[in-house]
Formats: structure tokens, C-alpha cells, sequence
């Protein structure tokens, strides 16, 4: 099967077209003949190196974490799915990436996308997604009426953030250059503000919840609009201790958990309507395609999400 890997560590250049044997699945898998993937930070972050302590993959890594797609083949543990369900997923993070005609994905982390929604719309959903989900749901037990500040709206992860916040009636206050004014307006943000004009510290006070998708002074300032109890999740850097103790915070880094069951309910909100992916960009299954992509992640500037159309 054609794949893009990488044999080394380094520039989104390095990113190139290989022919790969087709995955083997095990009992608890299934084969998925991808339609598309979506690229998220960690995709760059790893190429470049800068996991390499944490992940230490051997060489050629197949990079790529968003599976949308049809199962061909199944397990022989499998028991939800069937050969030819329409179906995506946050795979496993393992070498064997989803910039491949095929993936190998374990049962638990699948789910079926909505009858009408297409595979673009869905590879475009279970990390980011599932990211934005755990930290509001999980984490900050997200309620009806809670002050909600997300910092990077137009981001993949803030852009369903805002709309996971939006459904379960919370005030929702989200950062972004102006560019990006309408795109939040329409996802139903109620406060917007212009990072590059206001200080949200200025404009912001006694919210229940900060998702901070930022870091470094972002993160340190977001101490400063919460309330007493109130919660910080980040998903960038583990928060600084003293300050949660000393402001009476619940504040902590957390880390995507890939789930399938998570990915159904996230599911049935795109099938209400309630829960749009934003693809901001689209680009072809090939290595300039990647490479291009990979430059406009990097930036930090892509709006919403980057597809892939491998089919
Ligand atoms: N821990 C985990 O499990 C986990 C999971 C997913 C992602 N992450 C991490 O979370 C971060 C965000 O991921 P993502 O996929 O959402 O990123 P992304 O899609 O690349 O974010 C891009 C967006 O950030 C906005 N932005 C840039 N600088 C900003 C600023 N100073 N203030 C407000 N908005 C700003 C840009 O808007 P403008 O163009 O308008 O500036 C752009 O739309 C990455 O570092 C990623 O690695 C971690």
C-alpha cells in the first residue's frame, strides 16, 4: 500500500511516499481502508523529533493520528463492527500512523460515523475532538451556566471545544486574531476577543473553567480569571502548582485517552447537528501534500482542522 513516512527525524521535507506492506491485524482489530486523516500538532511535533523520549519509535514511522474510513477485514475477537461499516477513530499511538491507504485499529477505539456525515467531516473529529471533550467533560465537569474560556477557538481542538461547551449551556469566552471573528460567532462564542489587541486578563473575571491550549504566559494569566474552585486544564504543559494552591484552583495537564465509546457520543451530536467539524484546509494523499500541511500546522495559524483526502 502507498504510505507517507519519515526514515529520519527533522523538516516537514522529509516527509515521503513509500510502498508498505499492508498492516496485519490482530483478533482484536480491524483493517480500515482509509478514506481520509487529519493532521494535528503532535503529527510535526514527533516528526521533528521532539517525543522521541517519550514515543521511541523505530524508522520508517508512519505519522498520522485521525482515522476515517471503511473495515475490510476483522478480527477474530471483533464482535461491533462488520466488514463494511463506515467507521473512525483515534488509533493507538504506534508507528504504524493513519498516512496509509490501510490502518490496523483495536475494536475499543472505534466507532461508526453518522449516516450523514462524510469521511472528510469525520477524520477531521477524533483527536481533536476527543481532546476537547476530555478536558470540559472529564476534567472540568462541565455544567449548564458555567463561564467558559478557551483559549485558540479557531484551533482544531478550541473549535470543538466551543461547540461541546456551546451544547451543554455554558457562557463561552474564546481567544483569536480578528480574522477569525466570524468563524467564533458562528460556533456561538459569546465573548470573542482579538488576542492581538486585548488582554483577556483585562476583559475576564470569576470563570468556572480555562481550557488552555497555549502555554507559557497564556497559561500563568489564565490563573487570574478564574474563581475561587475553579478549573484549568491545559494540553500543552502542566500547570504551575504553587499558583492552583495559592488561587485555590483544580489545575492539571492532561493527555488525549483514545476511546470509542467517547467517539460515539461525539457521533450522535454530529447527527443532531450539534457538533461541525470546521476544516479550514484539504489537502492530497501525497508526500507535497503532507509536506504542505505539515508547513501550515506549523505556523500555529491553520483555522479549525486540516484533512487529508486519501480516497
Ligand atoms: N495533550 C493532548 O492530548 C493534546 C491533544 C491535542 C492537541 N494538543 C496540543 O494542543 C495545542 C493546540 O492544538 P490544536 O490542534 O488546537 O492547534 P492548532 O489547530 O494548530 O491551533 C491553531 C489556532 O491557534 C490560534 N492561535 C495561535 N496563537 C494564538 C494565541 N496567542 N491566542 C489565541 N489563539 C491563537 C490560531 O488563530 P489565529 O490564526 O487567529 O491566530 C489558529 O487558528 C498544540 O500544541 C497541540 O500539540 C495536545
Amino acid at each position: 500500500m502507498k504510505a507517507v513516512v519519515i526514515e529520519k527525524y527533522g523538516s516537514a521535507n522529509l516527509l515521503t511516499e513509500k510502498e508498505v506492506p499492508i498492516p496485519e491485524i490482530k483478533t482484536n482489530q480491524v483493517l480500515v481502508e482509509l478514506h481520509g486523516t487529519s493532521i494535528n500538532p503532535i503529527d510535526w511535533k514527533l516528526r521533528e523529533g521532539y517525543l522521541k523520549e517519550n514515543l521511541p519509535f523505530e524508522f520508517p514511522i508512519i505519522l498520522g493520528w485521525d482515522a476515517a474510513g471503511v473495515i475490510k477485514e476483522i478480527g477474530s475477537d471483533v464482535t461491533g463492527f462488520q466488514v463494511g461499516d463506515r467507521v473512525f477513530a483515534r488509533p493507538a499511538t504506534t508507528p504504524n500512523g493513519t498516512y496509509a491507504e490501510y490502518a490496523a485499529v483495536d475494536e475499543n477505539l472505534l466507532a461508526k460515523i453518522p449516516e450523514n456525515s462524510s469521511f472528510y467531516d469525520a477524520a477531521a473529529v477524533p483527536l481533536a475532538g476527543l481532546t476537547a471533550w476530555q478536558c470540559l467533560v472529564d476534567f472540568s465537569e462541565l455544567k449548564p451556566g458555567d463561564n467558559v474560556l478557551i483559549h485558540a477557538g479557531s484551533g482544531g481542538v478550541g473549535s470543538f471545544a466551543i461547540q461541546i461547551a456551546k451544547r451543554f449551556g455554558a457562557y463561552v469566552a474564546s481567544t483569536a486574531s480578528e480574522k477569525n471573528k466570524d468563524l467564533l460567532t458562528k460556533l456561538g462564542v459569546d465573548k470573542f476577543i482579538n488576542y492581538r489587541e486585548e488582554d483577556f486578563e483585562n476583559v475576564l473575571q470569576d470563570f468556572d473553567i480555562v481550557l488552555d491550549t497555549l502555554g507559557g504566559e497564556v497559561q500563568e494569566k489564565s490563573f487570574n480569571v478564574l474563581k475561587q474552585g475553579g478549573k484549568l486544564v491545559s494540553i500543552v504543559a502542566p500547570p504551575n502548582e504553587t499558583l492552583a494552591k495559592e488561587k485555590n484552583v483544580k489545575a492539571g495537564f492532561h493527555w488525549l485517552e483514545p476511546d470509542g465509546k467517547q467517539l460515539a457520543e461525539l457521533g450522535k451530536l454530529m447527527d443532531k447537528g450539534d457538533l461541525n467539524p470546521v476544516i479550514g484546509h484539504t489537502f492530497s494523499f501525497s508526500e507535497e501534500g503532507l509536506q504542505e500541511a505539515h508547513k501550515l500546522s506549523e505556523t500555529h495559524h491553520a483555522k479549525g482542522k486540516i484533512v487529508i483526502k486519501i480516497k
